[in-house]
């Protein structure tokens, strides 16, 4: 059977949570920068901190390193206490924002209207959204995992105007929720089967768009087992927690997925 080409790069996040300070967050890039210098062929995005974004917009954002956020609110402006705006985010140099992370949903209570507002804000300004979603551990065992999917994917594409849906440089990460910060992955296979899935939905809301999507897997990715997921046809990356703390596993997964980069 031929494999359809596709234009997709691959494609490695960093989502550090609520860790580093801006000065941490510099050293690492500094130090990882010059780690990948010879790295070609893909995008890494950092998902940095709120209060390290201004400090990071230099370093990154010139070449195959960019900048992301962990979230924003669907708003341009108004009295949202303790909550940043897309423009907020556009100006201090980013260019992703992760939508709709399980800890989000899990302990901020983020529905999946939420997610919709904030993927049509997301690509009103400007912002590649990487909508995060995935069963947990309970929908999995009761069968659930593409009724949940289904869900949250359709609900928060719902948000996007006809006309956007196919330009909003659209990033969907799979995330099954038993596997974030677990050390238990999925199997690649099964990774694969709902990232099938996945771009079956995207094909019936988004027509031939679907193709040009951006699927990452994650959950508990790290360097053993990186390629394992980046080398299944509906994957093109990785969407990387505790591995992307340290600067020298964070590039090594880098180096990985550069590497093996021929799609099977
Ligand atoms: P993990 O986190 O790699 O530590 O499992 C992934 C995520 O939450 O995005």
């Amino acid at each position: 059977m031929k494999v359809m080409e596709t234009s997709r790069r691959p494609l490695l996040a960093a989502n550090w949570k609520m860790h580093k300070t801006a000065a941490e967050a510099e050293g690492f890039i500094n130090r990882f920068r010059q780690n990948v210098a010879d790295v070609k062929g893909m995008d890494v995005v950092v998902c940095a901190p709120f209060t390290a974004l201004h400090r990071l917009a230099a370093p990154l954002g010139e070449g195959f390193l960019q900048l992301g956020a962990q979230n924003m609110h669907w708003e341009k402006e108004g009295p949202f206490t303790g909550e940043i705006s897309a423009p907020m985010l556009k100006e201090a140099g980013v260019r992703y924002v992760l939508i709709g992370h399980s800890e989000r949903r899990m302990h901020f209570a983020e529905t999946v209207e939420m997610t919709a507002r904030k993927l049509t804000a997301a690509s009103h300004f400007g912002l590649q959204p990487v909508l995060c979603i995935g069963e947990n551990d309970k929908q999995r065992q009761d069968g659930r995992t593409e009724a949940v999917l289904r869900e949250q994917l359709l609900g928060a594409l719902d948000g996007l105007a006809g006309k956007d849906k196919g330009e909003a440089g659209l990033v969907i990460a799979y995330e099954p929720v038993w596997a974030i910060g677990t050390g238990t992955p999925a199997r690649g296979e099964d990774a694969a089967i709902a990232a099938s899935y996945i771009r079956s939905l995207l094909r019936q809301t988004l027509g031939e768009a679907a193709a040009e999507v951006r699927i990452l897997y994650g959950g508990s990715v790290g360097p053993e087992n990186i390629t394992d997921f980046t080398g299944r046809p509906d994957i093109d990356g990785a969407l990387v927690g505790g591995s992307s703390i340290k600067d020298e596993v964070f590039a090594e997964l880098v180096k990985a997925v550069s590497s093996s980069r021929g799609r099977g």
